[in-house]
């Protein structure tokens, strides 16, 4: 069988680095993601186990504006960089010239927040005279699963964050094709989209996931849209949400936050298990991964993890590797999954 490694040349004296899962010696990579509002380090050994992970998050910088400021968000960045990879070296008692290969996100995410943790990769990169390796966020998020477990492919991956919602193929480390994507907004937008409708503060989508804890999820039918089988549609939902709370308001003086919280969750969760579980089926692979950020939502884990019962192995990474983090990056540069080796490579916002 072909073995999975990639050789990958150092900056400074070109020599031949080997990195995958068939390389025989231990291989540590040292990554950075700054894709959004966390600025995050951390170092992974063989792809699996953590040795630190550091996530300096700019929730309460951005509260103020009700979301993400992209100029805020890289001026934060710049500030936080050097601090988190010092104590990232610190927590895994490593230095440099013990590391492998430096990798860092390279888009989709903000431009002026990636171009901070990209730069601030390959300037370690040249230093130390290691390879560099640019990582797609997307693909970093599936590599989650790869953390502290035994995953291999073939699995289907659910990835829902703040601005993707798609079903993965994974046939091997190196393949994933998406099998179903949203044509409007993304799972996480929509969550964080009602949260503000119903007064929560941002993040909406963690806030209204607790608040829909204390509701009756089968206080009102909300519609599941009708679309392709290869695509999902969450901006009807956002709109019914909005329809109903307007309703009432007019009727009762008042939204029980918690009901309309909880009926939302139930329609999207239930929505999101359905497609998963037919794709699932037509390609015939028993094992299921969720992945993003919304991947830490209680309702969605739960209905997810209940597929267990009907002969499904279901694998969602704790919350610290949901939500953005360093550690899914490193994952995926080790494990080859769609990474670029050049120097000259530049960030990007959305996937081309
Ligand atoms: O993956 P992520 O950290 O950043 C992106 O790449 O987008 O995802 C952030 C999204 C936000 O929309 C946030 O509201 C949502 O994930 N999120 C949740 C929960 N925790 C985070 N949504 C629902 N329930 C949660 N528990
Ligand atoms: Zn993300």
């Amino acid at each position: 069988m072909k073995k999975i490694t990639k050789i990958f040349k150092t900056p400074i004296t070109e020599k031949n680095i080997e990195i995958g899962p068939d390389v025989p010696k231990d291989v540590i990579i040292m990554a950075i993601e700054s894709s959004c509002d966390e600025t995050a380090c951390a170092i992974v050994k063989n792809g699996r186990e953590v040795l630190s992970n550091v996530v300096a998050s700019q929730i309460k910088t951005h509260q103020a504006f009700g979301g993400v400021v992209p100029e805020v968000a890289a001026r934060e960045h710049l500030e936080a960089i050097n601090l988190v990879i010092a104590s990232a070296f610190e927590q895994a008692h490593l230095s440099a010239n013990e590391i492998t290969a430096f990798a860092a996100t390279v888009g989709p995410g903000l431009v002026g927040s990636l171009l901070v943790g990209l730069n601030a990769a390959k300037a370690l990169a040249i230093t130390h005279d290691k390879p560099f390796i640019g990582v797609n966020h997307l693909n970093s998020h599936v590599c989650a699963n790869y953390i502290d477990t035994d995953l291999k492919p073939p699995f289907v991956a659910l990835l829902v964050s703040g601005g993707h919602t798609q079903v993965i193929k994974v046939d091997s480390y190196l393949k994933q094709s998406i099998v179903a994507e949203t044509i409007d907004d993304a799972v996480g937008e929509a969550y964080d989209k009602v949260a503000r409708l119903i007064g929560l503060p941002y993040p909406g989508g963690p806030n209204l996931d607790k608040m829909a804890k204390n509701g009756n999820k089968n206080a009102f039918k909300l519609p599941q849209a009708k679309v392709k089988e290869n695509e999902f549609s969450f901006s009807g939902l956002k709109t019914a949400v909005l329809q109903l709370c307007q309703r009432l308001n007019k009727e009762l003086g008042d939204i029980p936050k918690e009901d309309v919280a909880a009926s939302f969750q139930e329609c999207i969760s239930d929505t999101l298990v359905k497609k998963v579980l037919h794709i699932a089926q037509e390609c015939d692979i028993k094992t299921l991964a969720l992945a993003g950020g919304v991947a830490a939502n209680s309702e969605i884990r739960r209905k997810f993890f209940e597929l267990e019962n009907c002969g499904y192995k279901v694998y969602a990474p704790p919350m610290k590797y949901c939500t953005d983090n360093a550690s899914m990056v490193a994952s995926a540069a080790y494990f080859l999954a769609n990474t670029m080796d050049d120097l000259t490579q530049e960030v990007f916002s959305r996937v081309k």
